[in-house]
């Protein structure tokens, strides 16, 4: 199987997980990115089995309503019991590294508002240490260069994303060469940096369960 493949595997499987649950009044939160995209594809064929969903971007809000699937404004819902998305890196205590896709302040706050973290992931995900992949901070676009100063400091190698906005109207750091050995405490030493709006570790609220896309077919990985 290729890495398609897997990551349409693990959004059947995050289908199927889910599918027992789904009332006709159940809103479900949805990442972004490819593998959330499959989730998509998977969830329009219960479009009658469940209200709507809750989205993290635009580009999912779209494909959503291509589907002729509800999105609602997260205002406007009190109870998500799901939270299907991808991610860009996991280890083994299913923190993670997201915002490949820049939409990781909306999916941190879906996630957060979620009872259940549904993380699906092909298996070029997982890894033993964060920080190989380049850890997306998003940041009001005055404060870039003092943020960028400060990501410095704590150990990194920003970049400046060109050319992105967000859904947020902010800018995009990319920061480099971090080894990320205490998630938590790195996550909330770059929250506290002024300027930042949000950063890519999901480690103070950990994805609950990943469905991981291995060669041998679907794992169902809980937090070690
Ligand atoms: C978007 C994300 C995505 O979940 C992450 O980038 C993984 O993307 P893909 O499923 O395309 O590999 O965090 O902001």
């Amino acid at each position: 199987m290729n890495q398609d493949s897997l990551k349409k595997a693990t959004a059947d499987a995050a289908m199927e997980y889910i599918l027992p649950s789904l009332e006709k009044n159940t809103v479900i939160g949805v990442g972004t990115g490819s593998t959330a995209n499959y989730f998509i594809d998977a969830l329009a064929q219960y479009r009658n089995d469940f209200d709507g969903c809750v989205a993290s971007s635009e580009a999912s809000t779209q494909r959503l309503k291509a589907h002729n699937i509800p999105v609602y404004d997260l205002n406007s819902v009190d109870n998500i019991p799901f939270y299907i998305d991808g991610a860009d890196e996991v280890n083994s205590s299913l923190q993670l590294t997201k915002g490949g896709g820049g939409a990781l302040t909306r999916e941190k706050i879906v996630a957060v508002v979620a009872k259940e973290f549904v993380c699906i992931a092909d298996e070029s995900k997982k890894v033993a240490t964060l920080g190989s992949f380049p850890l997306p901070v998003e940041v009001i676009p005055m404060a870039r260069s003092h943020v960028g100063r400060e990501l410095v400091n704590l150990g990194g190698d920003p970049s400046y994303r060109e050319g992105v906005i967000t859904d947020n109207g902010n800018v995009i750091l990319d920061v480099w060469n971090l080894t990320i050995t205490d998630p938590v405490s790195l996550e909330q030493a770059i929250n506290n940096i002024t300027g930042v709006v949000s950063n890519g570790l999901f480690a103070l609220k950990p994805a609950d369960i990943l469905f991981l896309g291995e060669k041998t077919g679907v794992r169902k990985v809980v937090s070690e």
